[in-house]
């Protein structure tokens, strides 16, 4: 009897409910490819954007009336269980974590991927959960910290939405990173993001942070709830205001301020990297961990069987870090 793997397809865009489970044949690993036992994975708000097909944008790359690769999860963790022939970097037996990428599946029982994807060694200090969204806050906000805004110690960095998968994760990566953390959350949440390394948090249901006089080199407005606008006069002259949330006013921002002002407004789709930028990225993120700076926040964990249950919670937009299945 041919072996199944269990995982989840969308065949329309939608609401929670469009996602349905299926069972395929366990695939063979081709020569470069490792197969995976998923122990755990992530339910992310790109993975709410994939379901959903918006933006309407977001489906030149998806597919434009219907998901192209119909299995949803990207980020992953789990067990090497059979290699192909020439499969250098991995063993059966290894844990490993990372993500599927454009080829989606992450949120099954096994996948199977080119060993030169996005994915390393998982470390014991990480459980599998931990590993799992790796992906998605940690690796998003390294990018966006250290690459897009070129935050350097002993700078101010004011970070919205601190207590989301990203805000999370930024939190605790400025403050590895010696910078002078404030962050933005609601009351019940602000001893959290505190804990993570904030030297100081604004409650966003009693403080605007546009109207207040203090000064930052980088906004990170992690949720797209501000503007490069609004922020502008929060940043010092040579201010970076950076957010992984693209719309026309964001767009519109980064062309201007590209030819007309000291204070930049910037993007990047971490996700679209190429997986020699990723991987790098990554092993900063797992010396972290080691040292005790970074530990991914996870909100709630579901099993792979309620993954419904887990998108609808994901987008309720007030998840702490992360959603995972398990
Ligand atoms: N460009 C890229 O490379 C990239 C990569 C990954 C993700 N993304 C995007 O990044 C965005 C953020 O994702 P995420 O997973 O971090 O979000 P999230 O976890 O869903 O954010 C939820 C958190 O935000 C807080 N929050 C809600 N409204 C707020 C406000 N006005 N001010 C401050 N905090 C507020 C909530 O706290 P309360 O419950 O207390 O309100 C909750 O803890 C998504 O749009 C995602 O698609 C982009």
């Amino acid at each position: 009897m041919t072996a199944t793997l269990s995982a989840w397809s969308i065949n329309h865009y939608g609401p929670p409910k469009v996602l349905s489970p299926v069972t395929r044949p366990i695939p063979e690993p081709g020569p470069t490819e490792i197969l995976i036992r998923i122990r755990a994975s992530a339910v992310t708000r790109a993975d709410g954007m994939m379901r959903t097909g918006q933006p309407r944008f977001a489906r030149l790359f998806l597919g434009l009336r219907r998901p192209r690769q119909n299995l949803s999860g990207t980020g992953l963790s789990g067990e090497v269980i059979a290699v192909g022939d020439s499969v250098n970097r991995f063993a059966v037996g290894d844990a490993v974590f990372g993500e599927a990428g454009l080829k989606f599946g992450a949120n099954a029982s096994h996948i199977c991927l080119d060993e030169s994807g996005v994915l390393m060694k998982k470390p014991d200090a990480l459980s599998h959960e931990c590993a799992a969204v790796m992906c998605d806050g940690p690796m998003t906000s390294l990018n966006f910290l250290r690459e897009v805004a070129d935050l350097r110690s002993g700078q101010k960095v004011l970070i919205l939405g601190a207590s989301g998968s990203l805000g999370s994760a930024a939190v605790q990566i400025a403050a590895a990173m010696e910078a002078k953390v404030t962050g933005t959350c609601s009351a019940r949440n602000a001893d959290m993001v505190a804990a993570l390394g904030a030297g100081r948090v604004i409650d966003y249901g009693q403080e605007d942070f546009s109207r207040q006089t203090e000064r930052y080199d980088v906004i990170y407005d992690t949720l797209g709830v501000s503007s490069f606008a609004e922020a502008k006069r929060s940043l010092i002259r040579s201010g970076r205001y950076v957010c992984p949330v693209l719309g026309l006013g964001l767009l519109g921002a980064m062309l201007r301020t590209a030819i007309a002002d000291t204070r930049k407004a910037r993007f990047s789709a971490t996700g679209m990297l190429k997986p020699d930028v990723l991987r790098p990225m990554l092993a900063t993120l797992v010396d972290m961990i080691e040292d005790g700076k970074l530990a991914p926040v996870i909100d709630r964990v579901y099993p792979l069987g309620d993954l419904i249950a887990a998108h609808r919670h994901m987008e309720t937009g007030h998840k702490r870090g992360n959603v995972v299945v398990v």
